[in-house]
């Protein structure tokens, strides 16, 4: 299967600090589901146009099951993920960033200061993760059994779990 990571950071986009919350979505996925995966990697800055451009032309070649972003989900002026994410959803799945939100304010309570959203644009599940690298090891786990039933609700084969 084909799932993409869309790594938004001004600050990374121009090599003034290395990505670590991309790869750590490759890590968490791979230690958690035995489908083999052939992922797309993308690190873009903090642009809203490119965003949704990126966004469009991965769902629409069809073929990519999952797109998890990280970062720019917060107050900042130049975090605009969900506004780019937003634009491009035919179908917004408010909960995951909910339960997101709800669970991470427990052990963080700046967790609030996220505005993430996920959804459906085709056949494709976009899900935006904030930024901070230890964030995804505290959010996929919570959302992995929807991401795997949304999947095969909208048609691709099921995940199989490790
Ligand atoms: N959620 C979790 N689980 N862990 C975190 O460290 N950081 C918070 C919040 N959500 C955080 C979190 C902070 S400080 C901010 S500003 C927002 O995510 C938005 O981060 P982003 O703009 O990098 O997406």
């Amino acid at each position: 299967m084909k799932f993409a990571r869309i790594t938004l950071s001004d600050r990374a986009a121009a090599g003034i600090y290395e990505d670590r919350s991309g790869p750590a979505i490759e890590q968490f996925f791979a230690e958690q589901i035995a489908t083999a995966i052939e992922w797309q990697r993308v690190l873009i800055a903090d642009e809203r146009a490119e965003i949704e451009r990126v966004l469009r032309e991965v769902c629409d070649a069809g073929e990519t099951a999952l797109i998890v972003t990280t970062g720019g989900t917060g107050p900042s002026p130049r975090d605009v993920t969900p506004e780019a994410t937003r634009a491009v959803l035919e179908r917004e799945l408010p909960g995951f960033g909910e339960i997101m939100r709800v669970q991470s304010f427990a052990k963080v309570p700046t967790a609030i200061l996220s505005r993430s959203t996920a959804g459906t644009r085709g056949k494709t599940l976009i899900i935006n993760l904030p930024g901070n690298p230890r964030a995804i090891g505290e959010c996929l786990p919570l959302l992995l059994p929807a991401i795997i039933e949304c999947l095969d609700h909208l048609g691709w084969e099921r995940v199989a779990r490790l």
